[in-house]
């Protein structure tokens, strides 16, 4: 079946008598570090284009629940089903390109490479120019690495990051470091964007300023 069709397909297995499914579900996911109950039987479901929070206090489970949905932590128990198709079954390194993007508590940076560097890499689950087309350099290699540059100021823009789009990333303050995370999750163009503590050091106005560009990217 071509690749289109097959996607209808599972789309329309996805959708029960004209209701959408969520486009997460969670259920009864468990995990333990030796005697550390971190997550214990937890469900709940995302709709498409909803904003949900996740909170607790420290130590309630909420980075490790962010890490089973990034494959990064294994669970002990529960299935997670994301856009009809169980997450357990795909690989860590085949989740950005399913569409789930994320950002770290403690962030995550190529720290030594500049922002846009660091949002070109993010894009990497949507390009298709492997080791040879890259080196005989098709018409299509040049047209898609035209659109990936694009799409990445496109994302420097929208962050407000043209100031220090050719910085390196460790000199940034972490308020300038977290914008430059979340322009790395959106460049893979994520249906469910995951973000650890997207407000924590983060003053007054900055956290507004989050909170509209989130319902913006949500709309
Ligand atoms: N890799 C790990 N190894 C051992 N214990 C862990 C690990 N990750 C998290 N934990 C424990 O799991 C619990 C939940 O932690 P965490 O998910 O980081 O909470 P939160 O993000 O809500 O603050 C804590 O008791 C923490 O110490
Ligand atoms: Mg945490």
């Amino acid at each position: 079946m071509p690749a289109g069709e097959k996607e209808r397909a599972r789309r329309q297995a996805h959708t029960t008598g004209g209701t959408e499914l969520p486009l997460l579900s969670v259920s009864g996911v468990s995990v333990h570090f030796g005697g550390v109950v971190a997550l214990d039987g937890v469900s709940f479901g995302v709709p498409s284009g909803s904003i949900l929070g996740l909170i607790g206090p420290n130590g309630a489970g909420k980075t490790t629940l962010f890490n089973c949905l990034s494959r990064l932590y294994p669970c002990d128990r529960g299935d997670i089903v994301f856009d009809g198709q169980s997450l357990l079954r795909v690989p860590r390194h085949g989740i950005a390109a399913l569409g789930i993007g994320r950002t770290f508590q403690n962030l995550a940076l190529f720290r030594t490479m500049t922002v846009r560097d660091n949002i070109l890499v993010g894009r990497h689950c949507r390009t298709h120019s492997g080791f040879f087309r890259n080196f005989l350099r098709p018409p299509g290699v040049v047209r898609e690495e035209r659109e990936t540059s694009a799409k990445a100021q496109a994302l420097i823009r929208l962050l407000e990051l043209e100031a220090v789009a050719d910085t390196r990333v460790a000199s940034l303050p972490f308020g300038t470091q977290k914008r430059v995370e979340l322009a790395r999750a959106l460049a893979c163009e994520p249906k469910l964007l995951l973000l650890d503590e997207p407000a924590s050091g983060l003053n007054h106005e900055e956290v507004g300023a989050l909170g509209a560009l989130v319902r913006g990217i949500r709309d």
